[in-house]
């Protein structure tokens, strides 16, 4: 009897395991943070984005897998090109698609596909011949002195159904061949949206809309949502007196921003159509890029009317079938930025950042402070052949240590016991609590002891902090010194009881080394140095 008892037991759990495994990833959302969730399982993304044209055969991706599995990525970030999906109307390519599949899987890589639709960073060079050469059916957007670009305009039916087409196909066809496998976890309809060379365009079909009534859906969205408003957003409605009737003109007044405001809702609803359209057929989560502005820089000299901060309530309002917007960094102001993307539950994703020096630090100060989706370099092949360089090696070793820490990662996210730093020559110090704790986290270059440290140029340094008991902390990183006070006596006074380095192995923590004398600084700080990437953990006590 209780052997069967047992046994029934043992088989409802391998079929709820077997039900969740089967689940298409999805976000979820956990304590005050979201999560990816694949396979049944959290999955964090430790990720790279090929160039533009690298995944364009199998024979040009030869080099580039052994490059990649050199860099301890678990998932990369590919194109699939709509003239190459469909490079003859109706007729459908599927081999380059399957095989980056199949390749994948051989190498323990998930995919986030990019889908070089209808734009790619603005312009419309993905987009097969037939479109391109059919202007009539697929008319281009137009400038302010009424010449075509090389831009599809989003106000055109006949294009967004060719489109819809297209990325239906595409999704029934992932799903055909993947959703056993769930190597494909996310999908990014169209990159980098933006408007260029003017702030809005000027066809036929434009102009017919920009002199319409504003959508009673976006106005609507505006009131429902009001006190969430992002506030320079707020501010714009505000400014014109919050009408909620009239033409694009009356309601947010006459001007650059509102030319901006007009195409975010129009791309925004027509990429939300084909999210949606490829959801029908195979549910996977999307997210859209955003080309970051340069401040002072008017709407239409910079890619306008993407996933910008500034208008991303009228995203939102427009494209409830996009799961969340991301920004790509190739601007200063990692920080700024990304304060401004988590907001209104906004999760964090970085999927493109210049592959410079500070891709390591920034992976950490990402994942820890912002408990984010995940990081990715673009550009993550660089040049197959030639040995890693020093930042390909450090971020293998970042993201060697980030995996190894997942398990504790996934168990404390959203509870407020995870932070990340981010330190370089300008910003030299942060400060953060945990518990009864108040950490100053410097660069180890403030130490005066690395020998760099006189260099002009600090190469970025990075941590995660995770508190695993009440004064118990994990830290993951490199190039970063802790102090740490006691906010809950009057002394203040905190001691090192015990610091280990150490890995985790199939999930256990194994110490390799004590560590104490010069390596705490006599018992005075959690250390490691720029060339260390380390994972530690310490306990702390308090005294008189
Ligand atoms: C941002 C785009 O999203 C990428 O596809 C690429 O073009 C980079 N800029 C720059 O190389």
């Amino acid at each position: 009897m209780i052997r069967t008892i047992f046994l029934l037991i043992i088989i409802s759990i391998i079929q709820v395991q077997n039900l969740l495994a089967q689940q298409i990833p999805h976000l979820q959302k956990v304590g005050n943070e979201q999560q990816l969730i694949v396979s049944g399982k959290p999955f964090l993304i430790l990720g790279g984005e090929l160039g533009n044209s690298t995944a364009t055969t199998m024979e040009s991706m030869e080099p580039v897998w052994p490059r990649l599995d050199s860099l301890n990525l678990n998932t990369i970030l590919v194109p699939v090109y709509w003239e190459l999906l469909e490079p003859k109307e109706g007729e459908f390519q599927y081999k380059l698609v399957e095989d980056l599949i199949i390749e994948a899987r051989k190498h323990d890589l998930k995919l986030t596909f990019l889908w070089f639709g209808a734009w790619k960073n603005s312009m419309s060079s993905h987009a097969p011949a037939w479109v391109k050469l059919d202007q009539q059916r697929f008319p281009r957007a137009k400038s302010e002195s009424g010449e075509s670009q090389e831009i599809l305009t989003p106000f055109s039916e006949e294009t967004l159904e060719a489109e819809i087409n297209a990325y239906r196909h595409l999704m029934r066809h992932i799903k055909g061949v993947d959703a056993g496998h769930q190597t494909v976890i996310l999908m990014q309809p169209e990159n980098e949206i933006g408007m260029l060379s003017s702030a809005r365009d000027h066809s036929r079909l434009a102009n017919r809309k920009f002199k319409e009534e504003v959508p009673a859906d976006l106005i609507q969205y505006f009131q429902k949502n009001r006190s969430e408003l992002n506030p320079e957003f707020l501010e714009v409605w505000k400014k014109n007196g919050f009408k909620t009737e009239g033409n694009w003109a009356e309601v947010f007044g006459k001007g650059l921003h509102t030319d901006e405001i007009f195409m975010a809702y129009y791309f925004a609803k027509y990429t939300n159509q084909i999210s949606a359209a490829g959801k029908e057929e195979y549910a996977l989560p999307t997210f859209v890029n955003a080309a970051l502005n340069r401040p002072d820089v008017k709407p239409g000299d910079y890619p306008s009317a993407g996933p910008l901060p500034h208008i991303l309530d009228v995203w939102k309002a427009a494209s409830p079938e996009i799961d969340f917007y991301a920004p790509d960094f190739y601007n200063p102001r990692f920080k700024h930025w990304n304060d401004l993307y988590v907001r209104q539950d906004n999760p964090l994703f970085v999927p493109e950042h210049r592959f410079d020096n500070t891709v390591a630090a920034k992976a950490l100060y990402t994942i820890g402070h912002y408990e984010a989706l995940g990081f990715s370099p673009f550009s993550i092949e660089q040049i197959p052949g030639e040995p890693l360089s020093h930042k390909e090696k450090k971020l293998a070793e970042v993201y060697k240590v980030i995996d190894q820490i997942k398990p504790l990662l996934n168990k404390y996210r959203g509870q407020g016991k995870i932070e990340g730093v981010l330190l370089d020559k300008e910003v030299s110090e942060a400060k953060f609590v945990l518990g009864d704790y108040e950490f100053t986290a410097e660069h180890t270059f403030n130490l005066g002891w690395e020998p760099d440290a006189a260099s002009e140029e600090w190469e970025p340094s990075g941590a995660i902090i995770i508190q695993t008991g009440e004064n118990e902390f994990y830290f993951a990183g490199f190039g970063v010194s802790l102090k740490m006070k006691n906010l809950k006596d009057k002394s203040g006074r905190v001691g090192i009881l015990k610091t280990d380095l150490g890995c985790f192995e199939d999930d256990q923590w194994k110490v390799y080394r004590h560590l104490n004398g010069d390596q705490t600084h006599q018992g005075r700080h959690i250390r490691s140095f720029v060339d260390d990437v380390s994972i530690q953990r310490f306990e702390l006590y308090k005294y008189d």
